[in-house]
């Protein structure tokens, strides 16, 4: 299985947003992750579609829009207009989920359902097959840099035998938070195949081609 590699914008600079996302495309990125929030379901306030709407003219990589909002339901239609070809919502704001999803395909983009690390795997279930992505967060949403929860290691082995057993072969499996090169095997081992990091791209010391190199020859090194 070969493992994507997708930045997320939360750490780039934001007053040279579309150099980073170039810098990142050229240095190999697959997916740029760009994260919503609303100060209400998570504690930060970050971008909203007009942004989003920037990030797809700086780049021709997929945009892998990460909703952090109560009520996701009345902004997809407004982040797939300004671009977006994924569109992620937490199950935590989702009481129609089904719903939700379909919303999301019908609106033009592919969807997908994150889970707090403390919302059971079991509760997608019966979504399951109805899904193009699970993101199984691995720190608790709402800021870079945090520190990986090790307990969601296991939770993403149980995630993808879940997908496995509701036949949704075809659906990505998405890590998100304080992902960088060190953790790479141990996630992908577990069954991740798209891993967002922040700060282990946009910060990292040698810069964003190094890093992303590091994360991909990581996930590589667990392929073989
Ligand atoms: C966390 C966001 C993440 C975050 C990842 O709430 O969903 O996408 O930016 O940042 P790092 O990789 O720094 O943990
Ligand atoms: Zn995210």
């Amino acid at each position: 299985m070969s493992v994507l590699i997708a930045p997320s914008i939360l750490s780039a600079d934001f007053g040279r947003l579309a150099e980073d996302v170039a810098r990142a495309e050229a240095a190999g990125a697959d997916w740029i992750h760009v994260d919503v929030m609303d100060g209400h379901f998570v504690p930060n306030i970050t971008i909203g579609p007009a942004v989003t709407s920037a990030v797809r003219k700086a780049t021709s990589l997929p945009v892998d829009v990460h909703l952090m909002i109560e009520d996701p339901e009345r902004y997809i239609q407004d982040f797939v207009d300004a671009g977006a070809h994924r569109v992620t919502v937490h199950q935590e704001t989702c009481p129609h989920l089904h719903r939700t999803l379909q919303q999301i395909r019908e609106a033009g983009a592919l969807n997908g359902v994150a889970l707090n690390p403390s919302t059971p795997v079991e509760s997608i279930f019966d979504v399951a097959g109805d899904l193009d992505l699970l993101l199984v967060m691995t720190v608790n949403p709402g800021f870079g840099g945090q520190a990986y929860i090790p307990a969601m290691t296991d939770k993403i082995a149980r995630a993808r035998q879940l997908l496995i057993r509701r036949g949704a072969t075809e659906a990505a499996l998405q890590v998100d938070g304080g992902i960088d090169a060190g953790r790479v095997p141990e996630v992908v081992a577990a069954g991740a195949n798209v891993l967002v990091a922040g700060s282990a791209v946009f910060r990292h010391p040698a810069g964003v081609e190094e890093a992303i190199r590091a994360l991909k020859a990581s996930g590589a090194s667990v392929d073989s």
